[in-house]
């Protein structure tokens, strides 16, 4: 597709195949929702990023690369279109998931997001299967899942930001191929909606108040037989321990339940998931999770205690996460 036919916030597609699967009155729901989150620009800054969106300069790839860690778009531009690129791109600060290269710009970004899916992506089927990413930041895992053959990915993020950054990034990847993101949360997922082949809900479950009803949303989403992905921060210990921080943890204000395995797995089987498999416990390292010139605030590395680097700098147990998955029913 021609530069000059990419728009902003292009989901007609999307809701015109959520309503030829049997998803109309959802689909309608997701338009309606979109159209308020996206009218609704709290601080102004919506405004400042679409300016800054209409500002990149109108080149095309020749070639994409979704099948990499650094997801690609390359193609011959001047040094001038190059700087100019480099610049725009900066206004979207902070760059958190990625990494990115776009036309020979590196976007380092605040996680190497690739070894979460190098960890994940032999343990899930993706193949023309229509997939949510719940909590999906910037889409970056969204390219990836077209790379191994989803049909479509639908991401959900109430965080413009990283709308506006897809945005970005869906202009010079691929304005037309079936990768959303939504200014949307989990609570835009109606009971027993059965949409979805594949479910993704990977940093999200610590952040909510009621992760049970995180999950139950997460269930309600699948077809029957459909699976889940979840990763999320883990501690050590049995089936009857959680730690809920007394304040911050790693410096975050919004992190709520952070279980065991085996009280992740109870909690699984209590919202009616099946052939739950563990298949990765990863501590997070400060060469996964570091501040960058894409994203140039704190990060992992001030997170922790200074003297003890098992330690988070409250005193609790450093990042570490699991991912699983399991079977909807
Ligand atoms: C730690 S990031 C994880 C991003 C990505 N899934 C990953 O694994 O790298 C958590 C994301 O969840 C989003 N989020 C927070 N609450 C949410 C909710 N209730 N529903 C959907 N997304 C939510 C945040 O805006 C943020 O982008």
């Amino acid at each position: 597709m021609p530069l000059d036919a990419a728009k902003l916030f292009d989901f007609d597609r999307l809701f015109e195949d959520l309503t030829a699967e049997g998803f109309g009155d959802w689909a309608a729901t997701l338009k309606r929702e979109t159209a308020a989150a996206l009218s609704s620009d709290g601080h102004g800054s919506l405004t400042t990023w679409i300016d800054a969106w209409t500002k990149l300069p109108d080149i095309a790839a020749d070639t994409i690369r979704l099948d990499q860690g650094a997801v690609e778009a390359t193609g011959l531009i001047s040094d001038d279109e190059r700087a100019e690129l480099r610049t725009t791109l900066q206004q979207f600060h902070p760059w958190r998931k990625g990494p990115f290269r776009l036309f020979d710009i590196d976007i380092d970004t605040e996680w190497r997001s690739d070894w979460k899916w190098d960890r994940l992506q032999n343990h899930v089927e993706l193949r023309d299967r229509r997939i949510l990413d719940v909590g999906c930041g910037n889409g970056y895992f969204g390219w990836r899942m077209l790379a191994a053959g989803a049909s479509l990915v639908l991401g959900l993020d109430p965080f413009l930001l990283y709308v506006m950054q897809h945005e970005v990034l869906r202009r010079y990847l691929g304005p037309s191929c079936p990768n959303y993101v939504l200014p949307a949360t989990d609570a835009i997922i109606p009971p027993r909606l059965n949409a979805f082949d594949v479910t993704f809900s990977m940093g999200v479950l610590y952040h909510r108040t009621s992760p049970v009803d995180h999950l139950k949303a997460l269930h309600d989403s699948l077809k029957t037989g459909g699976q889940l992905v979840l990763e999320t921060l883990i501690v050590d210990g049995d089936a009857r321990r959680v730690l809920v921080p007394e304040g911050r943890y790693a410096k975050m204000r919004n992190v709520w339940f952070l279980p065991t395995v085996p009280m992740l797995e109870l909690w699984l089987r209590r919202t009616k998931f099946t052939d739950i498999r563990l298949i990765d416990i990863t501590a997070t390292s400060t060469d996964e999770q570091r501040s960058t010139d894409w994203m140039t605030f704190e990060s992992l590395p001030d997170f922790l205690d200074p003297a003890d680097q098992t330690k988070t700098i409250e005193g609790y147990p450093a990042p570490v996460r699991a991912i699983l998955t399991a079977t909807g029913t």
